[in-house]
Parts: C-alpha cells; sequence; structure tokens
C-alpha cells in the first residue's frame, strides 16, 4: 500500500470485487490440496503480497496431532523462504456456513511476518467475511515489545 493510502489499523480496504474473487477461488483450489484425515477439516489459504504475487497454503495434518500446520501458517513460511517481505492481504477457505477464522497460533505468526493485512474468509460459495488483522488481534505480543524490555544484566 502506498504512502498515501494510510489505512485505521485492523480496517479493511475496498478492492476489486473480481481480484478478491480471484484470491479467494486461489484459496479454495488450494484446500483440495489439504491433508486432514484425522480432522476432515480441510483449508485453503491464498497470501498476496505488495507485488500481487500469491502464495498458498493448506494445512497439514499429522499423526501426531500437535505438529499439525494450518493453511495460513503454510503460506506465510512459503512466502517468507521464498524471500516475499510485504503483503497485503490473505485469503482463508474452509467449508462452514460461518467464518473460519484463523487460529490465534496463525493470528500470532501473521502479525510478526505480515503486519496489519487484511484478512478475506470465505466458504466455498461466498465470501463470510473481511478483517484487518489488527482487529483480529487488537493487543499483539511482538518485537517492539521485546525491545522495550530495559536490558538487565542476568
Ligand atoms: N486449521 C487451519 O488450517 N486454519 C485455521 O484457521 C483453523 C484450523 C486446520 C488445522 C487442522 O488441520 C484443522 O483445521 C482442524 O483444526
Amino acid at each position: 500500500m502506498a504512502a498515501s493510502e494510510k489505512r485505521r489499523p485492523g480496517t479493511p480496504v475496498r478492492r476489486s470485487a473480481n481480484r478478491t474473487q480471484a484470491l479467494i477461488a486461489t484459496a479454495r483450489d488450494a484446500r483440495l490440496h489439504a491433508v486432514a484425515p484425522f480432522s476432515g477439516f480441510k483449508v485453503g489459504a491464498a497470501l498476496e503480497t505488495e507485488d500481487g504475487t500469491v502464495i498458498t497454503g493448506c494445512n497439514i495434518e499429522n499423526a501426531s496431532y500437535g505438529l499439525t500446520m494450518c493453511a495460513e501458517r503454510v503460506a506465510v513460511f512459503k512466502a517468507v523462504s521464498e524471500g516475499h517481505r510485504r503483503f497485503r492481504r490473505i485469503a482463508v477457505v474452509a467449508d462452514t456456513p460461518a467464518p473460519t477464522p484463523p487460529c490465534g497460533a496463525c493470528r500470532q505468526i501473521l502479525w510478526e511476518h505480515t503486519g496489519d493485512i487484511e484478512v478475506v474468509l470465505a466458504n466455498l460459495e461466498r465470501q463470510t467475511g473481511h478483517y484487518g488483522l489488527k482487529a483480529l488481534l487488537p493487543l499483539p505480543f511482538d518485537a517492539a515489545v521485546l525491545s522495550s524490555s530495559k536490558p538487565r544484566r542476568p
């Protein structure tokens, strides 16, 4: 986003409906790759960078349940590992009538690596929500908190 387009933290931005639908469709396709034999709950994500590149993710479950990785984090880690650092929004798709928002762990990871991006939620038929990440994680713990601590001797 250009400096002239500054928005209030946590608020979504009006964008082209076609491009939003395309991002949702990409997340819906990514969901088809989900590996969710334990929950049966498949999720797809499509993370858009500032330059318009889209990186996808899906949830990948593990028999050791705690090792499961959510779709959003897969997308963030793929993107960061490929050198992307500036992001605009993420679409998340699940087969639920009500919005499926990112879990707490994903909100934290998204905040650290993408900042106050827009979060577009959808099910298989339609968009179900649109938020600024700051609205979903209003009081984040992050590097600014860490660096505000006075250094002390151990
Ligand atoms: N899951 C996601 O991939 N993203 C979310 O935002 C919520 C949960 C996955 C993790 C697990 O594989 C399944 O959904 C059920 O929790």
